[in-house]
């Protein structure tokens, strides 16, 4: 069987509902990545970052996989398919993926704020101040923040690696080390891009952008990918 490889960012989830970063009116024109999305801001203002994360992962628990990310999923019935994203809502899964790698995280998850090893499943709810991880630090959410490590990227490269289909959708390529993802694929395996904007890449060369939203982009190469 071979193998498909997606790198999938907030666009996948923007027909779902979910706001991306970077879009006019994302998240980050509401908010200061540094003050709810970094190690300073949490120890600067725990509360401001718990708000943050709370009010996604409400949001996140109220919405439902969307066609991108159900597309995605049906590829499995002819291809061994790995997604890799940058998303740390659960709604590849929700769609039926079998095998998804969280680059950032998830919010469905807290963890210890000393030990990033003590994970603890929270589903849809709040974090609040004084909220303890087994080992009595305070939770934080289990999400990487901006100047931290991603600890699943050496095993997203070797995936990426043995791709012999490699398809990115709904990120901008404009975060690291994520982006660097691209550079990892094998010569020569087709190359796909679905996004109505165009991402960051070095170099077009080998790769087709289906210049289109999620739904109606996946389910098109979906379809492509499973007469082929
Ligand atoms: N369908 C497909 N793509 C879409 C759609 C859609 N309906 N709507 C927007 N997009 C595309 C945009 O054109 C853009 O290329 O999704 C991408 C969203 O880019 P960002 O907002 O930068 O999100 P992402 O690339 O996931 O950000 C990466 O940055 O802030 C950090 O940790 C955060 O994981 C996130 C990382």
């Amino acid at each position: 069987m071979s193998n498909v490889v997606v790198l999938s960012g907030a666009g996948v989830s923007a027909e779902s509902g979910l706001a991306t970063f970077r879009d006019s009116g994302g998240l980050w024109e509401g908010y200061d990545v540094q003050e709810v999305a970094s190690i300073r801001g949490w120890n600067l203002n725990k509360e401001k970052v718990l708000d943050f994360y709370n009010m996604r992962r409400k949001q996140a628990a109220g919405v439902r996989p969307n066609k991108a990310h159900k597309a995605i999923a049906e590829l499995e019935s002819k291809f061994d398919v790995t997604v890799v994203t940058q998303n740390v809502d659960d709604l590849h899964e929700k769609a039926g993926s079998s095998s998804v790698v969280h680059l950032h995280g998830m919010l469905k998850q807290a963890r210890s704020e000393k030990d990033e090893s003590i994970i603890v499943d929270i589903g849809s709810n709040p974090i609040n101040p004084g909220d303890k991880a087994p080992d009595g630090s305070q939770l934080r959410p289990n999400v990487v923040w901006f100047g931290e490590p991603v600890p699943m990227m050496e095993t997203a490269a070797k995936i990426v690696g043995k791709a012999d289909i490699f398809i990115v959708i709904g990120t901008s390529l404009s975060v690291y080390p994520a982006a660097s993802l691209v550079s990892y694929t094998r010569k020569g395996i087709p190359k796909f891009i679905v996004d109505p904007s165009t991402p960051e890449l070095y170099s077009f060369d080998g790769w087709t952008h289906i210049r289109k939203k999620g739904e109606e982009g996946m389910s098109e190469l979906k379809k492509q990918l499973m007469n082929q």
